[in-house]
């Protein structure tokens, strides 16, 4: 896609960080951009940003893991603004702990945000893209820690690893339909956000929260503090994402150690040999 001009864009998890990011990007560009959030008051904050600097937005609260909620955002989509364009599936949540001791609210919270939010955001967009039948694009974001693998950070690593999975195969479903939909799928690094702080929008109903263990603290904690001192800023995965819409390009990922652990478990997998613990020099 080359030409953004009065474009409608979603973006879900715009009330912060990446996509918040993505959102002034797309205005910038030129676009009308729904803002999609389960965190209402930023949400009204970013919107009112945005229009503050003479952007059109139209902000709908969302809880992405609830398919109803992502028909409604469609819906007043094309009410209001007629067609959807780009749709960046980009809210996540994020915690730690080793694998057979988190609590299985926390595999339900990550997997009904994480994968659900994606899969919701898909089985919504794309009938509604492809009967638009224009140009479209989807970014789903998933992590660079979607490619790799490390411990204390089974669930979250699971949910982005079936995110990427999950793009790949959607991108050959669009392919071989000949539709004329593009996908990228955005595997950011350490990004400067609040990411770490994602409890704060966690279903009362999943109950399980008290749950603490040296791994899930140390998982936390450590992402908070290197997303804080080393973490790039979000506005440079909003223009590594705008740049492969441009260029029409499936994997967005980060340049830096994360590619190189990328690289290493694929050598894994190609000798067969065990998952090498690979960990990036950023998050040592
Ligand atoms: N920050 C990083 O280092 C990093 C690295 C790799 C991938 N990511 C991914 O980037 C994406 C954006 O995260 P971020 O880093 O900007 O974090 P963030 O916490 O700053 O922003 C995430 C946004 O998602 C929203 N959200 C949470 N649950 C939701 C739900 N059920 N429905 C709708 N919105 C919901 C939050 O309210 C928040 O506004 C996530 O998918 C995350 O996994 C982040």
């Amino acid at each position: 896609m080359q030409d953004f001009k009065d474009k409608v864009a979603v973006v879900t998890g715009a009330a912060s960080g990446i996509g918040r990011a993505l959102a002034q990007r797309f205005a910038e560009a030129g676009m009308k951009v729904v803002l999609a959030d389960v965190e209402v008051g930023a949400l009204e904050a970013v919107s009112a940003e945005l229009g503050a600097q003479g952007f059109e937005t139209l902000a709908i609260p969302t809880d992405v893991s609830r398919e109803a909620e992502v028909r409604n955002l469609a819906d007043r989509t094309l009410d209001e603004l007629g067609a959807v364009d780009i749709l960046c599936n980009n809210a996540g949540v994020f915690t730690g702990g080793l694998a057979w001791q988190s609590p299985h609210q926390d595999y339900e919270w990550l997997i009904d945000v994480n994968v659900w939010g994606v899969v919701h955001g898909v089985r919504v967009f794309v009938p509604i893209m492809l009967g638009q039948g224009s140009e479209a694009h989807i970014v789903n974001t998933a992590s660079m820690a979607g490619l790799t693998n490390g411990p204390f950070t089974a669930i979250y690593t699971m949910t982005k690893h079936a995110v990427v999975g999950y793009s790949e195969a959607l991108y050959h479903d669009l392919t071989s339909s000949g539709a004329n939909i593009g996908v990228s799928v955005l595997c950011p690094e350490l990004v400067d956000t609040r990411i770490a702080d994602a409890r704060r929008n966690r279903p009362q109903d999943l109950a399980g929260f008290d749950f603490s263990s040296p791994e899930r603290e140390l998982a936390e904690e450590s992402l908070r503090t290197l997303a804080s001192s080393k973490g790039v800023d979000p506005t440079v995965l909003a223009d590594r994402a705008l740049e492969a819409i441009r260029d029409n390009r499936f994997y967005v990922l980060s340049d830096d150690g994360w590619r190189r652990s990328c690289e290493t478990r694929l050598e894994d997998i190609r000798l067969a040999r065990n998952p090498t613990l690979a960990i990036p020099s950023e998050v040592e």
